[in-house]
């Protein structure tokens, strides 16, 4: 960890949770957490809870959880050092110098990175205004973009040069490393380090924060490849930006539009769509969905209903961008956005659209936009003969399972509706077809669900994640407990690696004072693990009724613990004592008394 602990104590401390995350999230207070909805998942009800008493948040819809500080990483896409400092900073705590020499190397390291890339970024900014940079100024004014517009992309220019840039930014006094690291730059030991840029002109790539974390450049002409791209740095992550969101995100637009090149988002702002983006060289992400997620987020009405922008997806007509466009439409779905397609044909691309036929057509194009979903059927028609019955029926039934996949019912209906029009049918037969495939639920196209089975990723199944989860937030809840249940359970009960770590933490911790869950968080670095352990932290341990009922419940948890914890999987056939010794202690927990009573 990059600061020490006491630090991160302290500014999580001084930055109440509930605060924080008000600042987000509209949250209004039920008993003693609070509610709103999650900023993490698209959802109409809030499911995101914030637990003043605990300091952490946690959503029960997509198990998203963690303290203050796991939230400002997640809400802005910041590393653990990134999110301390803003926490740090709006407490007006001032940070000792770190004691933890990689961390903190690896901070310097981003933002000497950062700082090339700024200083490149102004070098072909410069050359493209210079005399050596008249071709490429020729060729971007070709390609019809003004001046203000090539202004406000930072469009720059590398000329054809072996090593200009780099012996430019050493000039600037970076080090060779960092060079390197930058990755706009190739090496050899025989021809050392040379400008992988030269001779094409240069799109710098920013985040939403306006630093610049990479580069695009073009080949004026004909040249393979069309498009470098600067490789994925420690500052440049493919899958988690867009380019054009640094101005898409303030646009006053309605909707998004997602398109596939920078010349399609260029030309689209130029013509006064500015809500253009694209992705950067690479395919859609999950990664690029949650992105989207949250720009397209809209003010919460005060019906508390989360309003997106429309999504519209505006990809190359040809077969490779009708396949670009169906990935997108699905990872966007289990990201649980909706989309809408927008055709460009005759023409290939937006860019070259807006050029033939101009912004107004475009915006027709745009109330025109097909329901992603219609899209998807309409190119699956193409699989089936619909002339002949049994492969119409085919059709049907493969519509139908996927019709399945939406849980909401109106939904549902609506494309009932419009499947039974568009390709006549009788609704009350496509809905017998749907209601048979969903009580057989053999044929049920695999509904991807809205976020990935957690279970899955932990390897940990419910079954034995419940109680110890359980056993975990009850004593975190009332650690009045603890005395009964130390007597029988240790941090070492735990079968699950992780929930025995924070066992030994929160036993600590109660032994020396309080419980603390937010900070028991701080003590892992991985996403994966704070989310586990906030969902732990709030496991409802229920309505417990009389002392008797709860003494009960208490100790079947805790043998229930305990049973799992003889499976488990590192315990060796020669750890035969220790299972031998937990026999016992079940046996005696079976009949002692707990005595939790004023508790
Ligand atoms: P123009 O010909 O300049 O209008 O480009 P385009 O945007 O129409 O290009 P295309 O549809 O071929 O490509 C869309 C996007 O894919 C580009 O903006 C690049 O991000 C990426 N791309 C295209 N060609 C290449 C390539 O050769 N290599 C890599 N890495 N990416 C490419
Ligand atoms: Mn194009």
């Amino acid at each position: 960890m990059y600061y020490s602990d006491e630090t991160v104590e302290e500014v999580i401390a001084r930055n109440d949770i509930v605060d924080v995350i008000s600042q987000y999230v509209r949250l209004t207070r039920k008993g003693s957490n609070y509610f709103g909805l999650c900023p993490f998942h698209n959802e109409k009800t809030g499911s995101f809870s914030v637990t003043p008493s605990k300091q952490m948040y946690y959503c029960f819809g997509c198990h998203n959880g963690g303290n203050v500080i796991t939230f400002i990483q997640k809400y802005e896409n910041m590393t653990f050092g990134e999110a301390v400092r803003v926490l740090a900073d709006r407490a007006g705590i001032r940070l000792p110098e770190s004691n933890d020499r990689a961390a903190m190397e690896r901070e310097d390291r981003r933002a000497e990175l950062l700082s090339v890339n700024r200083e490149a970024g102004k070098y072909y900014y410069a050359q493209l205004r210079n005399k050596a940079g008249a071709q490429g100024l020729a060729y971007f004014r070709k390609r019809g973009l003004t001046d203000e517009t090539m202004q406000r992309f930072g469009l720059g220019f590398a000329r054809s040069s072996t090593d200009e840039t780099y012996r430019y930014l050493k000039g600037k006094g970076f080090s060779d490393e960092v060079l390197r690291q930058s990755g706009l730059f190739s090496f050899s030991e025989s021809h050392g380090m040379r400008d992988k840029f030269w001779n094409r002109v240069i799109f710098p790539i920013m985040d939403t924060g306006q630093r610049i974390i990479g580069f695009g450049g073009r080949v004026m002409g004909d040249g393979e490849p069309k498009y470098l791209n600067s490789p994925e740095t420690l500052v440049f992550d493919k899958s988690r930006n867009l380019y054009g969101l640094n101005i898409a995100k303030s646009s006053k637009a309605k909707n998004i539009i997602i398109c596939e090149g920078y010349m399609d988002v260029i030309a689209l702002h130029q013509a006064g769509f500015d809500q253009a983006v694209a992705s950067l060289g690479t395919a859609f992400t999950s990664g690029h969905a949650n992105l989207i997620a949250r720009y397209a987020r809209e003010n919460v009405s005060r019906d508390e209903m989360t309003r997106y922008k429309e999504i519209l997806l505006c990809y190359d007509s040809d077969g490779a961008g009708v396949d670009a466009a169906k990935r997108a439409l699905t990872i966007l779905r289990e990201a649980g956005l909706r989309a809408k397609v927008i055709s460009m044909s005759p023409y290939k691309d937006p860019d070259e659209f807006i050029k033939e036929l101009g912004a107004e057509e475009f915006q027709k194009r745009i109330d025109d936009a097909e329901n992603g979903f219609m899209y998807e059927i309409r190119q699956l028609e193409g699989e089936y003969d619909l002339k002949d019955p049994s492969g119409k029926s085919s059709f049907i039934k493969d519509a139908a399972s996927r019709i399945l996949r939406f849980d909401d019912p109106v939904e549902r209906d609506s494309y009932i509706g419009l499947i039974s029009y568009k390709y006549d049918v009788s609704a009350s037969s496509l809905g017998e077809v749907i209601r048979k495939l969903a009580v057989s639920g053999t044929q049920i196209r695999p509904a991807p669900s809205p976020m990935p089975t957690r279970n899955d990723r932990s390897g940990i199944s419910e079954a034995a994640k419940l109680p110890q989860c359980r056993l975990l937030s009850w004593i975190c809840d009332k650690p009045q407990i603890y005395g009964a249940v130390r007597k029988f359970i240790t941090a070492d009960d735990f079968a699950d690696p992780l929930y025995r770590k924070v066992a030994g933490i929160l036993f600590e911790q109660i032994e020396h004072g309080t419980p603390d869950p937010a900070d028991i968080i701080s003590h892992f670095t991985d996403e994966e693990e704070q989310r586990r352990i906030a969902e732990a932290f709030h496991q409802s341990i229920g309505e417990l009724g009389s002392i008797n009922m709860q003494e009960t419940a208490l100790r079947d948890l805790m043998m229930n613990v305990k049973q799992l914890s003889l499976t488990r999987d590192d315990r060796e056939e020669n750890d035969f004592d220790v299972i031998i010794r937990i026999r016992k202690e079940m046996e005696e927990l079976r009949t002692a008394k707990l005595d939790i009573a004023g508790t």
